[in-house]
């Protein structure tokens, strides 16, 4: 017999999100070869985003700045930074568009989950390269549709997810994943890398739900732009939670793509 879980509450899921991609974020700071005594700048931080990473790394001797426009977000991150003991972050709230942070610092600034809902994704790449110092690393990971599948797949699966994709590019750009190479090379930085992570989940892993949950906020705003009914999103969810609660069902992931170049030292 299987067994419905309960609705997932936003914190849940958020927490499920960060949870999910640790291990591939922390293999991204082992490439990039993040040493103790660092300074460095997790842009849209939210909740948590890779505050703790960032702080294990940097050690006592660096700096962790955590920027968000969210204060609900940053109390959620303030919070954490007091349960974990993360004494070398400080957090800022603020538009990443119109920092304020001083330019030519950073070792590294990073963001996680930013660019694809920023209308003009080209410009934070820009404000994140000038806060980087000559020689220091911008880093990005983004999402990107591509190869999201459930198998055995749900016959509506489709419909979802196409509705999912159409409403997240309401704000941005659900698939920008693949487009941060080129736009870490426009912005001029210099030996550029890109790299896929794809996650295959089964046995009721609670991310396939969490995944799909994670757009709720999309969900509202397609309801909202006549994307789709109340009802008509409600049938497409159940028939989708219903069979992620087999567990024979696997889902691999929306691809989160990891890109990171060097911004050129002065000459
Ligand atoms: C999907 S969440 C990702 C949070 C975190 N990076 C993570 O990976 O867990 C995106 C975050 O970016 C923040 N954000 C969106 N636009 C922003 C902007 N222009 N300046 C600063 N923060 C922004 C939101 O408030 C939200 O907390």
């Amino acid at each position: 017999m299987t067994t419905i879980d309960p609705p997932l509450k936003a914190r849940d899921t958020y927490h499920l999100w960060v949870q999910t991609w640790r291990d591939s974020s922390a293999a991204l700071l082992d490439a990039i070869d993040l040493r103790p005594g660092s300074i460095c700048a997790d842009i849209g931080c939210g909740g948590e985003g890779i505050l703790p990473l960032l702080h294990r790394r940097v050690g006592e001797g660096g700096c962790v700045i955590g920027v968000d426009c969210d204060g609900d977000a940053l109390t959620a991150a303030a919070r954490l930074c007091t349960t974990q003991a993360l004494t070398s972050v400080r957090l800022i709230q603020e538009d990443v568009l119109h920092s304020t942070l001083p330019r030519d610092v950073f070792d590294l600034v990073h963001a996680r989950f930013l660019l694809s809902s920023l209308l003009r994704p080209e410009r934070g790449v820009q404000m994140m390269v000038d806060l980087a110092r000559p020689g220091g690393v911008v880093a990005l990971q983004e999402i990107d549709h591509a190869g999201w599948s459930i198998d055995p797949q749900p016959a509506l699966w489709p419909s979802l997810r196409a509705l999912l994709a159409a409403g997240h590019g309401l704000r941005g750009d659900p698939n920008i994943g693949r487009r941060l190479g080129e736009l870490l090379c426009t912005a001029e930085l210099e030996a550029v890398t890109v790299r896929p992570v794809v996650l295959i989940l089964y046995n009721r892993h609670p991310f396939m739900r969490a995944a799909v949950r994670g757009m709720a906020d999309v969900h509202q705003q397609s309801v909202h732009a006549g994307l789709a009914t109340v009802p008509e999103l409600d049938a497409l969810l159940a028939e989708v939670d219903c069979a992620l609660d087999d567990p024979r069902t696997t889902m691999t992931t929306f691809t989160v793509v990891q890109a990171w170049g060097r911004k050129p030292a002065r000459r």
